[in-house]
């Protein structure tokens, strides 16, 4: 610490510019309850849908989710920046922003954002230009875990098994569009159509027809005109947390997503109807399924550079024995109700705790590359 302020200072940025502000701030106001204010002092900042940072109340309530309904950062005339390349936070009136008041140094950011603009990579690389401390993956970890295709591209040279995908680029889709839906009858006949960079399910579709492809194409173009195309995966659908250590990175306990009130783990399953999906934590596995699927999560944290956290999700076909990745989250769910850290909380570790841990790890980290 540069300053002489008793604790560390704690930036929680959440909300941002994706599809899950919502759900950040839902994180943020489990975050803000749960964090350990003996050990730390907290600086909300809240990121507007349209990408403006302002200051944030630091009121739980405020931000959780109601009923299945999220709340958003307010837009504000008060902003917030922290000083280019620097870890000096200042406001301003966008009336009169040329007066700048000081806010103090931040000592670590914990980016509680998910989706683009916040997971990918973006917030980690201005935070670098800074040498500022974060909790988390690093700027490439971020990057390619969020890139759908990207991280396949990356894991099935590390030798894990992915299954079989098209990437859609804007330029084949505007351009040449017949041969695109020749490659994707290629991949068989249900597919799951995905925005390749995005989060939460939003604009996913299982297609089982089709005739019902282009619709579905247009619908994840609406999120990234990158669009990734995947022949459906057969298989229970399990995951694993991954936790950083000082001697290195840590498997949890697995857990199970069964979903059975709709065609698979889309959005309103996520966040508005819990009856329709039922998580299990320990999953019912066996221990050899078990291991494997902990070493495996390992290797994909590892193949792909990652740092302080991330869930794995892989689908495992009991018939075949197969294991396949789905994907990787370098910000996964973080509420208390979360998969993450409930499979942490059934390891002995209380999210308050894991949210210290983070914290410290961050902390205790070294700038620069590493
Ligand atoms: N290739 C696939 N085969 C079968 N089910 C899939 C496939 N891809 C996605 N799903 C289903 O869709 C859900 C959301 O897909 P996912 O890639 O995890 O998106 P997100 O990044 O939005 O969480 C998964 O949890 C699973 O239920
Ligand atoms: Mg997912």
């Amino acid at each position: 610490m540069t300053e002489n302020h008793k604790k560390p200072r704690v930036m929680l940025l959440f909300g941002g510019r994706s599809g899950e502000h919502v759900i950040s701030c839902a994180t943020a106001a489990a975050v803000m309850e749960a964090i350990d204010r003996t050990r730390y002092e907290v600086i909300p900042v809240g990121i507007t849908v349209s990408g403006d940072w302002v200051p944030a109340l630091d009121d739980p309530q405020h931000y959780a989710l109601k009923d299945g309904e999220g709340t958003y950062v307010n837009a504000a005339d008060e902003r917030v920046a922290l000083l280019a390349g620097t870890n000096r936070l200042v406001g301003y009136s966008v009336t009169n922003p040329a007066e700048l008041k000081d806010l103090g140094e931040i000592d670590v950011v914990f980016p509680l954002l998910h989706g683009p603009f916040g997971e990918d990579g973006t917030i980690q690389g201005l935070l670098e230009t800074a040498d500022l401390r974060y909790v988390g993956c690093g700027l490439t970890a971020s990057a390619t875990s969020m890139d759908k295709h990207l991280t396949k591209t990356i894991i099935s040279q590390a030798g894990i098994a992915v299954g079989k995908w098209e990437l859609i680029t804007d330029r084949q889709w505007q351009t040449n569009r017949l041969a695109v839906l020749e490659r994707i009858r290629a991949l068989g006949k249900v597919v799951f159509v995905k925005p390749n960079r995005a989060g939460s399910s939003v604009g996913i579709s299982r297609v089982a027809d089709f005739a019902d492809l282009e619709a579905a194409i247009e619908a994840a173009r609406e999120h990234d005109l990158r669009v990734i195309v995947e022949a459906e995966t057969s298989g229970r659908e399990l995951e694993c947390g991954v936790l950083e250590f000082p001697d290195g990175p840590r498997p949890s306990e697995i857990g199970e997503i069964a979903v059975c009130g709709a065609d698979f783990y889309d959005f309103e399953t996520k966040y508005q109807d819990p009856e329709a999906v039922k998580l299990s934590i320990p999953a019912n596995i066996s221990e050899d399924v078990k291991v494997r699927i902990q070493n495996a999560a390992i290797e994909v944290f590892e193949a792909l550079g990652c740092e302080g956290l991330s869930r794995v999700d892989f689908f495992y076909d009991e018939e075949t024995k197969q294991l396949t990745l789905n994907e990787i989250n370098t910000m996964p769910g973080f509420t208390p109700f979360s998969m993450y850290p409930m499979m942490w909380k059934q390891k002995g570790l209380s999210y308050s705790e894991l949210v210290s841990h983070l914290i410290e790890l961050a902390l205790s980290r070294r700038v620069g590359l590493r």
